[in-house]
């Protein structure tokens, strides 16, 4: 029998049909309850909101599990690159050799951008966040192919593979444009002979006169970062990727979009909050456990790189970061004093009775700003790196609206709690009333 769930409203009763995930997790469809009811669901955040029925990420945040098309993020890690979990995050499957070859080549004659795109750059002052750089350069893209991005849906879902390799390369050009152009530096031209991080490397820190060589673990690692930022279902990146898209907005716009949501410290931000509170506790003389005793108030800062909306558990990602991290560090032979002190905070926090109420546990941001910091990544760049990774997953959503969504734009309701109906005050009124 159909399985349902009954919402009862005074003396009527309301059944809705329950839908189920492939992975068994379960929904009731509410999408006639305000028709038959007049009443609508109240979900501060969405925490409980599921948004669109989606093949591309899944993820169980009860037993940190996150695996992209199926396939567990710690094989992919293992195994993959972020190329070919791209290719897959955005086609369905994994690539065979003849695709991977042609995906990666079609990826790398896309590295360079306009020549008159550089005015672009010219006209943002040297002090110019990349973020917002990135996002306004993204969208400027769609002028340069207009006919990739017209807003027809038809024609956008016809060129999509043209679009879709253009942004996986031209956004790891703009960010080390910007990074280039803000510093005053010669911009560096991408290398036919140079895979996708070795040319995103150089691009940043060739000069004219000196070609820089990465060591073999900072390309890895930097791969490895963009691989793990890949996807993450309907996060809030993402799902205003979804809802700009669902407008019928091209895929420039709406990925554009996506970099602004990123942005802030509670999202994407994150990973660079994390190295500014690993450096001020550092400098305090503090070995954490003052600040894990001050996040608890609520007053002081929030402990950065920890909690998640969805993982009640380790975040897979963090867990493989954090393996990565000290293999980087010791590949360097460096010794980093952020990484103990992180170190130290993570187990302070896991044995501290509030953080394991409140299932708080370290995530994607914890550990990745470390190893930012040892490829010599500076600061402002770390949210863009994490928009270069989160590309893939952006344009597979984007593509599922547009192919999958029938057209149905994004739009919640809500609760409105401001005035009730008044009567318009004329201004010599409302004067006098003020003066009264
Ligand atoms: N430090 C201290 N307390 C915390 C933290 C934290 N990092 N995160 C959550 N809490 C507390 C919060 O104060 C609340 O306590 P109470 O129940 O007493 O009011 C409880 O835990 C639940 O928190 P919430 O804010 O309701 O949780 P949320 O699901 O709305 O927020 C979050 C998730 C990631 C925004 C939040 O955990 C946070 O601000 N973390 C720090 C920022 C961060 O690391 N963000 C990156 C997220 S992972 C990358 C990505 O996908 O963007």
């Amino acid at each position: 029998m159909e399985e349902t769930a009954t919402i009862r409203l005074g003396n009527e009763n309301y059944d809705f049909p329950v839908v189920t995930g492939t992975e068994n997790e379960k929904g009731i469809d509410i999408r006639t309850l305000r028709q038959k009811t007049g009443y609508i669901t109240f979900d501060d955040g969405y925490g409980n909101t599921g948004s669109c029925e989606s093949r591309i990420t899944f993820i169980d945040g009860e037993k940190g599990i996150l695996r992209y098309r199926g396939y567990p993020i710690e094989q992919l890690a293992e195994s993959s690159n972020f190329l070919e979990s791209a290719y897959l995050i955005i086609y369905g499957e994994l690539p065979t050799h003849a695709q991977s070859r042609d995906f990666s080549t079609k990826v790398l004659r896309q590295a360079s951008i306009h020549e008159s795109m550089r005015h672009l750059f010219e006209g943002f002052p040297n002090n110019s966040h990349p973020m917002a750089i990135l996002s306004a350069l993204l969208n400027s893209l769609g002028c340069y192919y207009p006919n990739l991005a017209t807003n027809d849906r038809d024609n956008d879902l016809k060129y999509f593979d043209e679009a879709a390799v253009l942004l996986l390369s031209k956004v790891r050009t703009i960010a080390a444009m910007s990074y280039r152009m803000m510093r005053g530096l010669p911009l560096m031209y991408p290398r036919k002979d140079l895979g996708y991080c070795q040319n995103f490397l150089h691009m940043m820190f060739s000069e004219p006169y000196d070609d820089y060589y990465p060591h073999d673990d900072i390309a890895k690692a930097l791969d490895l970062i963009f691989l793990l930022h890949a996807d993450h279902e309907q996060n809030c990146s993402t799902s205003t990727v979804r809802m700009v898209a669902s407008g019928g907005a091209n895929l420039f716009a709406s990925v554009a979009a996506g970099v602004c949501a990123l942005w802030g410290p509670l999202h994407g931000g994150a990973n660079m909050a994390v190295i500014q509170m690993l450096q001020e506790i550092h400098k305090s003389g503090d070995d954490g456990s003052k600040f894990v005793q001050a996040a608890k108030t609520g007053k002081g800062a929030r402990l950065m790189g920890f909690g998640h909306r969805v993982y009640k558990n380790y975040d897979p990602r963090a867990k493989i970061l954090k393996a990565a991290c000290e293999r980087v560090l010791k590949a360097l032979g460096r010794n980093d004093p952020l990484l103990d002190i992180a170190q130290h905070l993570e187990d302070k926090a896991l044995h501290d009775p509030y953080f394991i109420d409140r299932k708080l546990y370290p995530n994607v941001d914890f550990y990745s700003g470390i190893i930012l910091q040892a490829i010599g990544l500076p600061l402002d760049m770390y949210t863009v790196m994490f928009s270069i990774g989160r590309m893939p997953g952006w344009i597979a959503h984007w593509r599922e609206v547009a192919e999958f969504s029938k057209g149905r734009i994004h739009r919640p309701r809500q609760v409105y709690i401001g005035p009730a109906l008044r009567n318009y005050v004329n201004i010599n009124e409302r004067d006098a009333a003020g003066s009264a």
